[in-house]
């Protein structure tokens, strides 16, 4: 019984391992390794203050030397900021440099996370940093994400005077339309009392009209239509 159905699931059984072997290999030359500065890879951030470059790595197929560096972008040449290699899965950072003030390590290896933390930013520090990544376990392949970082002042300052200025255009914009509503309103009532007294004129003048126009007509003569 069991040495029958075995042979005949075996075509069955090495076309799944082919498909198996086709997809496993499109997905490990396309999803080896990913790194990832988060959903949100831009920030707005004040003079002064202390700001965090999010950066996580992914990687189906495990770690193996995984070389990581951040790089910032000067005007189209790349600077390096900080590098190291992650010896295996989940092992610490080893031969961690950094090559720009105020920026520390701040990730962790058993989340794969490789953040690194930017104190006291200056408007110097603002442009697009480089996560990149390359894991020797796949011959080479260069892995990298960009996280963009904008350096301000003062936070939203142009929104609020916006939302001020759309405020005070509602509150002129209600105002106008209750004294509008108010002058039409007045004006009606003007115009009510007016054509009231308009049509009591009319009615005693008409009185008047019909009356003289009845004996105007009376008074003329029809002219005698009959000329010969
Ligand atoms: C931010 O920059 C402005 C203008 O250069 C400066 O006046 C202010 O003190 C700075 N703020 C901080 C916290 O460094
Ligand atoms: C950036 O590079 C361009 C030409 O490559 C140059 O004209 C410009 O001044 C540079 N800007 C800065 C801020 O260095
Ligand atoms: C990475 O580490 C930093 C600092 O510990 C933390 O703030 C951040 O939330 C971590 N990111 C992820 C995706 O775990
Ligand atoms: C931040 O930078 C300002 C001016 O660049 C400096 O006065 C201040 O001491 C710095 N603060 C820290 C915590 O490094
Ligand atoms: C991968 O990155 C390294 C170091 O930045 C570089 O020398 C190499 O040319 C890159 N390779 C590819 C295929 O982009």
């Amino acid at each position: 019984m069991e040495i029958l159905r075995s042979r005949s699931f075996l075509p069955e059984r090495n076309s799944i391992c082919l498909v198996l072997i086709i997809m496993f290999s499109v997905y490990w030359t396309a999803e080896a390794l990913e790194m990832n500065t988060g959903k949100v890879p831009f920030l707005e951030a004040v003079n002064g203050s202390d700001v965090l470059l999010p950066c996580t790595y992914i990687s189906c197929i495990g770690i193996d030397r995984l070389y990581f560096k951040w790089e910032y972008n000067d005007n189209g040449t790349m600077v390096k900021v900080m590098d190291s290699v992650v010896p295996t899965d989940h092992a610490e950072p080893v031969n961690k440099q950094i090559y720009r003030e105020r920026v520390e390590f701040m990730g962790n290896s058993k989340t794969n996370n490789v953040s690194i933390m930017i104190w006291n930013v200056t408007f110097e520090d603002a442009g697009q940093y480089t996560c990149f990544g390359k894991n020797p376990k796949e011959m080479g392949k260069n892995h990298s994400a960009i996280f963009t970082l904008s350096v301000v002042e003062e936070l939203r300052v142009v929104d609020n005077t916006l939302t001020k200025i759309i405020v005070s255009c509602i509150g002129g914009c209600i105002a106008l339309l209750v004294i509008f509503m108010l002058l039409k309103n007045l004006t009606l009532f003007v115009l009510a009392k007016l054509e009231e007294k308009n049509k009591e004129c009319l009615v005693s003048s008409g009185i008047d009209n019909t009356e003289n126009g009845l004996s105007g007509t009376k008074a003329t003569p029809k002219p005698t239509p009959k000329k010969p």
